[in-house]
């Protein structure tokens, strides 16, 4: 329930004003140059928003900039509207503010929810001293198709991780001491739902899954978003089997709300409502509102469609009035929770925001953050890491040096000027500075006038060569599917340039996707995935270069053979002619060139110690309902290095109602080993982690056997044994 005073103001205020509290738009820039993510603040007026504001047609504004301009629209409401009712403050807050840490597909690399926790904290805190509120985050849609470009925002492909990472973010943002805390910002669990999963990997393109699907593998990390505190949900633009969500009364009514009891706030996407005309659901700007509304979007983002159709809708009975009510009370109810009716101003602050951004503390857990993102897939004869002195090191390619392709894609706030590269952090790090050379080769989607040829010299002229190639960062993100998700070719002819002068070579891949690799890239002897990490890019690289930090994370999507195996994941389904591993058979389920298998599975990465798994045991060969079964598998280092090893525990559920993933991931857990060192790992295995949707969409168990790898990856044996449920 609302305070009493606020519950007042529903009775006084004018449809028209209720309408205006539905209303969001993205923020017309006080002062400041609108961006490339901000295109609508470069149209509208700032004058022309504090208007709206004064006539209470507007509930907030969206990637803003800044404390000031905030400061001025929250005192416009405050002393210059009707009913004085406090605006909500939005924004993007991806993967940092200002301080911007690794894109949110790297930091699940981690393998680490606490860390990703630790990082929405810190960006949170920094955007709430900006008068920020609320922000459209975490993305929670699982990808498995690596050519949708926003899988870079999410946590992959995984269900488990995809849950734990959600469950983080959440409570990174909203912090420990309730969403009225000035450094809380809210969460949004967004897009709900599927949106990952269109067809072709396109953006935006409709989705055709079944409910069993959005039940199992779609719905669950929307379900832990809400479950660890998200007040918020955006709609998301795609279609469900012919509905799409911003006006899907069976996904937003039925299920969030009834099934699943969410009291919260939903808000529409940018234009998502007006985009039901396109998508040819509705006839007309009118309809497109009712549609919306009444399939239970709150809020709408950017189309105006709500203060301009609701009142005439509710006047002639087409949306009943005590609908408007209900979302109006969910808007304020958000507000209440945020503080704003104790104190408006209470995130607004200038002087805070100039002193909380980019501290040492932030740049100290950006690095950190960054160095624990990296996934290094191969490393033969040890070549990593490098000594930091006695040898020269040729840093080529158009990803080592210069202020670009550093933070990653989705930054409002951030800027890669702020940004330290990989050069500037070599150079710094290695006994003489002057051992080291710099050579681009290549732009990243087109030679250069004597690249090569510069770039062989610097090769032959070093010990070692480190080259950093891969995908500008504007090739991932909102819009960016590509129908191939290789290495641009310019910078392969530049790879296979390199490997040709015989000098040992580390490959850097700079990406915001699964790349399936060619043999330009496979051929180096090490290679390792570097992604966007954000303000300390270049120093958490060259940590685990030199082994400052031992490389730890593993991937959360599998990287295909072929662009053509997309959608790829480890938790696919058998079907019924299965190519065993080994030769490739005829009239059997795999493509002409390759097994159906990844290149890099999920959960794959390499450490600098070398780990092996042997002796498996369980606690019992049957797990009994309402027991638990305890999982024990020894790990040891037989390398040279320290060990960080992510350990993996998958099951197979051999014969069920309805067919099973050839594994899933029910538990993982990271283990330290010195050189030398022997741990044993233990997981508890409960009834609950084997869940499945059932024939009738409920969730359930059945007995029967079932099969259960503790192993390095998805697709890595590591010791293997069954057990019995019931
Ligand atoms: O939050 C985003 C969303 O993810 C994509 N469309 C625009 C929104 C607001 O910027």
């Amino acid at each position: 329930p609302l305070p009493d005073e606020v519950e007042s103001l529903v009775a006084r205020m004018t449809v028209e004003e209720k309408a205006g509290q539905l209303t969001l738009m993205a923020a017309a820039w006080a002062g400041g140059a609108a961006t490339a993510l901000n295109p609508a603040g470069a149209g509208a007026s700032f004058e022309g928003q504090l208007r709206d504001v004064r006539r209470g047609r507007l509930t907030g504004v969206f990637n803003g900039n800044g404390a000031v301009m905030a400061q001025r629209m929250q005192r416009a409401a405050m002393t210059q509207s009707r009913l004085k009712i406090p605006l909500l403050f939005a924004a993007d807050i991806i993967h940092g503010f200002r301080t911007v840490f690794p894109v949110p597909l790297a930091e699940a690399a981690s393998f680490d929810p606490e860390l990703a926790r630790r990082t929405a904290r810190a960006a949170g805190a920094e955007a709430a001293a900006s008068g920020i509120d609320w922000t459209f985050a975490p993305m929670v849609d699982i990808a498995r198709d690596a050519r949708w470009g926003r899988g870079v925002e999410g946590a992959g492909e995984d269900v488990l991780l995809g849950r734990l990472m959600a469950a983080a973010r959440v409570r990174g943002f909203q912090g420990e001491n309730g969403l009225a805390d000035p450094r809380a910002v809210a969460a949004c669990a967004k897009h709900f739902v599927a949106y990952g999963a269109g067809e072709g990997g396109l953006d935006y393109n409709s989705v055709d899954v079944s409910e069993r699907t959005l039940r199992e593998v779609y719905f669950p990390p929307f379900e832990a978003a809400l479950a660890a505190g998200a007040p918020t949900v955006m709609a998301s633009f795609n279609e469900i089997s012919g509905v799409p969500a911003t006006a899907n009364d069976w996904l937003l009514t039925d299920v969030l709300r009834r099934e699943w009891g969410f009291g919260g706030l939903v808000v529409s996407d940018y234009t998502g409502d007006e985009e039901l005309i396109a998508h040819g659901l509705a006839a007309d700007a009118r309809e497109a509102t009712r549609l919306a509304f009444l399939a239970g979007v709150d809020m709408s983002m950017q189309s105006g469609f709500y203060l301009k159709h609701l009142p005439d809708l509710v006047a002639k009975g087409e949306v009943p009035a005590a609908r408007l009510d209900e979302a109006v009370r969910r808007v304020l109810a958000l507000k209440v929770t945020l503080g704003l009716f104790d104190d408006p101003f209470r995130r607004i602050d200038p002087a805070r925001e100039r002193a909380e951004v980019r501290t040492p503390a932030t740049l100290a857990l950006a690095r950190e953050a960054g160095a624990r993102s990296i996934v290094l897939l191969k490393n033969e004869e040890q070549l990593l890491p490098l000594p930091r002195a006695g040898k020269r090191i040729a840093l080529i390619g158009p990803f080592v040096s210069g202020q670009h392709d550093l933070i990653g894609p989705w930054n409002v706030y951030g800027t890669d000027a702020d940004a330290t590269d990989l050069a500037t952090a070599v150079r710094s790090m290695v006994a003489d500075a002057a051992q080291v050379s710099v050579t681009p080769g290549s732009a990243i989607l087109a030679p250069l006038p004597g690249g090569i040829a510069a770039a062989e010299a610097a090769a032959r002229a070093a010990d070692v060569v480190v080259l950093a190639v891969g995908e500008a960062q504007d090739m991932s993100g909102e819009a960016q599917s590509r129908s191939a998700v290789v290495v641009p070719e310019p910078q392969l002819a530049l790879a296979r340039a390199v490997a040709t002068t015989g000098t040992p070579l580390v490959v850097l891949l700079r990406t915001g996707r699964a790349l399936a690799l060619d043999d330009a890239v496979l051929g180096a002897r090490a290679v390792a995935v570097t992604w966007f990490l954000g303000s300390q890019d270049g120093p958490a690289i060259a940590d685990m270069l030199f082994g400052r930090v031992a490389p730890s994370a593993r991937l959360p999507v599998s990287f295909p053979r072929a662009t053509g195996q997309s959608p790829y994941y480890y938790a696919h389904k058998s079907t019924g002619r299965p190519n065993p591993p080994g030769p490739l058979q005829p009239f059997k389920a795999h493509y002409r060139e390759f097994e159906q298998s990844a290149l890099f599975p999920f959960g794959h990465g390499l450490t600098y110690g070398d780990v092996v798994y042997s002796d498996l045991s369980l606690s019992s060969d049957r797990l009994a309902p309402g027991d638990a079964l305890t999982v024990r598998a020894t790990v040891m280092n037989r390398g040279h290095h320290p060990a960080d090893e992510v350990v993996q525990l998958y099951v197979h559920d051999v014969a069920a109602s309805v067919t099973r993933p050839i594994r899933e991931l029910k538990a993982f857990q990271r283990v330290t080993l010195s050189p030398g060192e022997r741990k044993t790992v233990s997981f508890t295995l409960r009834r609950d982690d084997l869940l499945f949707v059932g024939r009738d969409l409920k969730r359930m168990v059945e007995p029967g056997a079932f099969r259960l790898w503790v192993a390095p990856s998805a697709e890595a044996e590591g010791v293997n044994g069954s057990f019995m449920l019931g």
